[in-house]
């Protein structure tokens, strides 16, 4: 493995799908990147278990430890930066980060909605629900808001006739992990840039 390879902390909260293809291509030493930790936002899931067996370190700091959640950013944001991560993947993590993790890290997020449509923790019940006949996958920065930071890379995916939420998010999730993995990889490998709300791959003035 390159020690030039951009170091990644991934955050989860549940079954790590998502983390287990970061885990699966950063086996590859040309991909550009590799896991250096892994946090979580609750105990006993699956993500953190998938992080255990491929033997990284783990973290998990529950809100309901602190007295309020400003401390549990400044606590989050300590754990992560003691891994010095160049770029921070929230992976299925469902927190909103703050200012101290932002302001430290660049940070990815991915979102199983084609975005801005149907922002938050329900993006695919909600695509459903209001009857779309294409919805998708969405990686963005992540910034302060629900789902508003600028879009790096997105993917459709059509609904089908009789499609339910969770047979739908399966599918959502096959196209996502490889929207992640290819978004992470050109990033790592290539930089980015950012103006305004566009983000291009490659480092500035190449
Ligand atoms: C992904 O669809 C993610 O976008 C959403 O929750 C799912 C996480 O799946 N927020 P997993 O934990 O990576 O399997």
């Amino acid at each position: 493995m390159s020690s030039q390879a951009v170091r990644l902390v991934v955050l989860v909260s549940g079954s790590g799908t998502n983390l287990q293809a970061l885990l699966d291509a950063v086996a590859d030493d040309t991909y550009g990147a590799r896991v250096v930790a892994v946090g979580a936002d609750r105990e006993g899931i699956e993500g953190l278990a998938r992080a255990e067996r491929a033997g990284l370190p783990t973290f998990v700091e529950r809100v309901a430890d602190h007295p309020d959640r400003q401390a549990w950013d400044v606590a989050l944001a300590g754990r992560i930066a003691g891994h010095r991560p160049d770029l921070v993947v929230c992976a299925g993590f469902m927190k909103i980060l703050g200012a101290p993790t932002l302001r430290a890290f660049p940070v990815l997020n991915t979102h199983p909605a084609l975005l801005p449509s149907f922002p938050g923790a329900h993006g695919v019940r909600d695509a459903l629900a209001y009857g779309v006949r294409l919805t998708g996958c969405t990686v963005m920065l992540a910034d302060e808001g629900v789902d508003t930071g600028p879009i790096i890379a997105q993917q459709a995916v059509p609904v089908l006739d009789g499609d339910d939420e969770a047979g739908l998010h399966e599918r959502i999730k096959t196209v996502e992990r490889h929207l992640l993995v290819d978004t992470v990889g050109r990033m790592a490998r290539e930089g980015w840039t950012v103006t305004g709300r566009t983000v291009r791959f490659g480092r500035a003035g190449e």
